[in-house]
């Protein structure tokens, strides 16, 4: 494992944006139910603490996808773990980590865009906007950052540093 990562994004700086993103939230969605899909793993600290500012009806949904290996996209996305609640009829909120070359998102969308929804919207923690494959929409960004491997608050390098509660930049 590398030394200590370096600071991108502190605990305070992510705490203030998630505040605001619950707010921006909300105001699209009026006093309407927002299905939150988290994907899995690496969405699964922002899904908790996003969820605790959007007010009113929330529901939960996981989605599992596995993409990456080491700090590569092996370009392969595959499916982990189903929703297992009915999305139909429902204004879904995929709630992502980070948009990196947007092919997972890509994948995702295009899965969630079979189901009848009343619509699909998406918030990314972060986003990697120079390292796009594909073009996807993301609807609510926490911050914009250098294309770096970061690691932290959710994010994994090989399953390490999910635990570290800032954003940091693995330089191994
Ligand atoms: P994409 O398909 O390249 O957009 O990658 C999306 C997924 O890859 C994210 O949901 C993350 O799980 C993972 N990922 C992309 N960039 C990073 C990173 O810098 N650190 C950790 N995981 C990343």
């Amino acid at each position: 494992m590398p030394d200590q990562p370096r600071v991108l994004i502190d605990e305070e700086r992510i705490a203030a944006r998630i505040t605001e993103l619950g707010k921006e939230i909300r105001a699209v969605y009026g006093d309407e139910t927002v299905v939150c899909v988290g994907i899995l793993k690496g969405s699964f600290l922002f899904m908790a603490d996003l969820i605790r500012k959007i007010e009113g009806p929330v529901q939960c949904a996981f989605l599992g996808v596995a993409s990456y290996e080491g700090t590569k996209s092996t370009g392969v996305v595959r499916i982990t773990h189903d929703t297992r609640l009915k999305l139909e009829e429902h204004h879904v909120l995929v709630v992502e980590d980070i948009v990196d070359t947007g092919l997972t998102l890509d994948y995702i969308l295009r899965i969630l865009g079979q189901r009848k929804l009343k619509s699909l919207r998406v918030c990314a923690l972060l986003d990697k906007p120079s390292r796009r494959k594909t073009e996807v929409l993301v609807d609510f960004v926490g911050f914009e950052i250098p294309p770096e491997f970061v690691i932290g608050y959710g994010l994994d390098l090989d399953e390490y540093w999910r635990n570290l509660p800032y954003v940091g930049i693995y330089d191994g």
